[in-house]
């Protein structure tokens, strides 16, 4: 099948495109300026040239296809480039959805994430405004919601080396946040991150399956872990251990007040509120429909490539 990957050089996206060419799928990119050596085996895909804010390449980019697979996200707005949430999470997929309702392409799927609502943070509040959409079209859609997604970034961003990089590695200790005024329960909230080899493979195998049709899939790891557990799995992989501290969330709060719109800021707010929100689900359900035996653990084994 003919498919079209919107978002298909990143982490993710690599992962997927692999998956694709592993089942015997043609993926058609849309790619970036500056992103062309970022594209899994280019001499096996069709790569359309493009940003997602142009409707003739994103047109050239699903004409021809059988489905589409949105999967353009950021966790970090710039708006002095025109980089938010409300272009990428929201205008692009929609973009997207009336080009394929145009061209007779049916099946659509979109990359949202676990505990997105209507009334969350702007990353969480855009990508549900798009579900919203998309449930409304004549489309045959699946929406798939991961927790955190963790494995080889392969070059790519990925979140347990970028902890590994700015928090492991460095000489200060390891922040556990804490709401309200007492730490008593520091760096206490839960989170169940999923392999990206998982969540590739959940997307490609759902793309063919019927019963798929009109499904929101929530996808979380088989393991719940805290964030204290978190640093310690990061850390033991890296074959060291790391002190750690309680830091109020107040504190970083009215920092990045001033530093979200940089890139050298490590967390912004938006980042920090989802996080102390916890981000779990259970997805055995999902796992079993589509034939996944053992999805891979969160733990120190999984997590060896952070040193590479
Ligand atoms: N990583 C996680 O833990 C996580 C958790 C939950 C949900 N998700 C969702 O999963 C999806 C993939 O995330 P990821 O971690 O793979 O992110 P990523 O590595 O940053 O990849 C983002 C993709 O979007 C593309 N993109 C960004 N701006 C674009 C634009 N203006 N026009 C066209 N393409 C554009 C990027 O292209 P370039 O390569 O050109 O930059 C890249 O292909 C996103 O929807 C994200 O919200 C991720």
């Amino acid at each position: 099948m003919r498919v079209t990957i919107l978002g298909g050089t990143g982490f993710v996206g690599s992962y997927i495109v692999e998956q694709l060419l592993e089942h015997g799928h043609e993926p058609v990119l849309l790619v970036r300026r500056g992103s062309e050596n970022k594209v899994e085996q280019p001499e096996r895909c069709w790569l359309v040239p493009g940003d997602v804010d142009d409707a003739d390449a994103v047109h050239d980019a699903v004409k021809d296809s059988e489905a589409v697979i949105y999967n353009i996200g950021i966790i970090r707005e710039f708006p002095q480039d025109g980089i938010t949430f409300q272009a990428l999470h929201f205008d692009g997929a929609k973009r997207a959805m009336n080009i394929a309702e145009t061209n007779g392409v049916k099946r659509f799927l979109l990359m949202s994430a676990n505990g997105v609502k209507s009334d969350g943070t702007g990353y969480q509040r855009t990508k549900y405004m798009a579900e919203e959409v998309l449930r409304s079209t004549s489309l045959d859609w699946t929406v798939f919601r991961p927790s955190l997604i963790f494995g080889d970034p392969r070059g790519k961003t990925e979140f347990a080396k970028q902890l590994y990089q700015d928090v492991i590695l460095s000489p200060l200790p390891a922040p556990l946040f804490y709401e309200g005024l007492l730490p008593l329960d520091a760096g206490s909230f839960q989170m169940s991150p999923i392999h990206v080899r998982d969540l590739a493979t959940v997307v490609v195998k759902a793309l063919t399956m019927p019963e798929s049709s009109g499904k929101i899939f929530p996808l979380c790891g088989p393991r719940t872990v805290d964030w204290r557990e978190v640093i310690r799995f990061i850390a033991g992989a890296a074959g060291v251990s790391k002190p750690v501290v309680p830091v109020p969330v107040w504190a970083v709060n009215t920092v990045a007040t001033f530093f979200d719109r940089f890139a050298f800021f490590p967390v912004t707010r938006d980042q920090l509120s989802m996080l102390i929100q916890g981000n779990t689900c259970d997805s055995t359900a999902v796992f079993e429909a589509l034939g996944i035996e053992a999805p891979i653990v969160f733990d120190e084994e999984s997590l060896q490539y952070v040193t590479h």
